[in-house]
């Protein structure tokens, strides 16, 4: 989606901009934030490709990821709460789009097979399938941009005795909703993001105690009763898990939060990218061109504390690659400068080093290009002010708001607090609604949303 809003942004100052075909496999666009109830396999036999849980909300401040080009004041036309739902984001994206005339370009439904490159006429031949039909057909082009995401496919690891656990048992990524966890003891591997929010999800849903599991590192925050961190699983027997401190606990269900692999099935060994996630992930020059094609391209293929924001910086650098705008330097040049990112990259000791670091990662980007360049260390100090709200309180971070870094508007506070909020939709969460029996009888102490702004100079 950046990367057609870049070229429409080309064409309407006047330029001319080359042919553009887009394969998106599933019926609509919005990646991620395209839900999918589905887990397994689609309607199609395709892999299910979205992670995302039905309850989902954005887990960082929405000011940290909007569009400099296109702003939420714009799409909402009012201010809406710092932490959105799943819904509303996909209705943001989507709407940028939809305003530019860039849905001729998509053919939906259509997956990418097979990519190939041919060094004589410096060319691509993409086989495709439409997945409806059936029909394949394979069509040359010059240029190929890589935009299918990385937590799609997930990481499983084996577990000693696994296979013997009785209760329910998946990865985050089959995660669609925490409903059936209440009354639950819960146990999740991993000590990330999905561990994190599918955890506190459950405990939001009523489950009777959530526990995590770390391999590295316990994620540390000051849980409430109910939950704890303990270490590394050894081996499951039955319903009773055994943890690397000695400790065993019985378990209802357990949710896999170890992560996802890049994976490119369409493309030859040379060309797919492989790496652990990372913020900075090797063959990749500026994050976008691929080592061994100037011709072949990667969008969001770093792991992400910039979002949208980030994917249009380096949609506009592609873009820009393409139209002739900006010159590549030689392949040893371009060797040279990721060894430099990559030494930069090695010596990142903490979060906020790793946040600072995809901020300069992102202005040498938009650096050279139009794309409009907005205060990234203002973002710097939202997402540390972020990380400290969380430590703060993990159930309330959410009811936190912040000014936009492009507007300069002022979040507002949502009308529900988020562990109380159980509607998730565009509807509600864009509605004004009175105040339930139940807040008017506890009053508003606890009925109102917590609206301490935090002063991103906090950091
Ligand atoms: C559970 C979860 C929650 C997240 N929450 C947040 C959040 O709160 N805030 C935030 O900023 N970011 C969040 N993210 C990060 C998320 O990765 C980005 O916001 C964003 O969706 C990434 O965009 P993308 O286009 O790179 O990849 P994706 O969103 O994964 O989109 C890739 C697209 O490629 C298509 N595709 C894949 N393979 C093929 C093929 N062979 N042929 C054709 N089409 C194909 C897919 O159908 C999909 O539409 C979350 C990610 C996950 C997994
Ligand atoms: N509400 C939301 O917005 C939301 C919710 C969920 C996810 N997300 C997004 O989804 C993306 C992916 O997050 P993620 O948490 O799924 O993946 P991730 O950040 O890559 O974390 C993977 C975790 O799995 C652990 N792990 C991997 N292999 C393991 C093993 N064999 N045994 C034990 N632990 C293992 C890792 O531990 P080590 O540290 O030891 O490597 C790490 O803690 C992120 O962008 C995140 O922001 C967003």
């Amino acid at each position: 989606m950046a990367q057609l809003r870049a070229f429409e942004s080309a064409k309407r100052t006047g330029r001319a901009i080359p042919e553009i075909v887009c394969f998106e496999k599933q019926a609509d666009w919005g990646g991620q934030w395209n839900f999918d109830w589905r887990t397994g396999v689609d309607q199609h036999g395709e892999p299910v490709h979205s992670s995302m849980y039905r309850n989902l909300w954005s887990n960082g401040p929405k000011e940290a990821l909007e569009f400099a080009e296109y702003t939420f004041d714009e799409h909402f036309g009012k201010p809406i709460s710092s932490y959105p739902p799943r819904e509303v984001l996909w209705d943001y994206i989507n709407g940028r789009v939809e305003r530019s005339d860039v849905k001729q370009y998509v053919r939906f439904s259509t997956v990418a097979r097979w990519v190939e490159y041919d060094a004589a006429s410096e060319t691509f031949s993409v086989t495709v399938e439409n997945v409806k039909t059936g029909a394949t057909e394979t069509e040359r082009f010059d240029h190929v941009i890589v935009a299918t995401g990385h937590f799609s496919t997930p990481n499983v690891p084996q577990f000693d005795g696994i296979a013997t656990f009785q209760g329910s048992l998946r990865h985050a990524h089959d995660f669609r909703g925490a409903e059936d966890l209440a009354d639950k003891d819960v146990l999740l591997i991993g000590a990330s993001y999905s561990a994190e929010d599918i955890g506190v999800q459950a405990f939001k849903m009523g489950a009777r105690s959530v526990t995590f599991s770390y391999r590295t590192a316990p994620m540390g925050f000051d849980w409430p009763n109910g939950m704890e961190e303990l270490p590394l699983v050894t081996s499951f027997e039955g319903d009773t898990v055994h943890f690397t401190n000695g400790a065993e606990r019985r378990f209802d269900a357990v949710v896999l939060c170890t992560g996802y692999l890049h994976h490119y099935p369409f493309l030859r060994d040379d060309l797919a990218l492989s790496s652990p996630n990372n913020v900075y992930p090797d063959g990749l020059y500026r994050g976008v061109v691929r080592e061994g094609s100037d011709r072949l391209f990667y969008l969001g293929a770093q792991d992400q504390w910039f979002t949208f924001n980030m994917f249009d910086a380096q949609a506009w650098f592609a873009r820009d690659v393409i139209l002739g705008d900006i010159e590549l330097p030689s392949a040893e040049e371009r060797r040279a400068h990721m060894d430099a990112w990559l030494a930069r990259f090695a010596k990142l000791e903490s979060a906020a080093d790793q946040v600072r670091f995809q901020a300069d990662y992102i202005r040498d980007l938009i650096e050279q290009t139009d794309y409009p360049m907005f205060d990234l260390d203002e973002v710097v100090r939202i997402f540390l002010a972020w990380k400290h709200d969380k430590q703060e309180n993990i159930l309330t971070y959410r009811d936190k708001v912040y000014p936009s870094v492009m507007t300069g508007t002022m979040a507002a506070a949502h009308h529900t607090p988020w562990l109380q909020e159980l509607d998730d939709s565009l509807e509600r969460y864009l509605s004004s609604p009175e105040p339930n029996g139940v807040e008017r009888l506890v009053g508003d102490e606890a009925a109102a949303p917590v609206t301490t702004a935090v002063s991103p100079a906090a950091s």
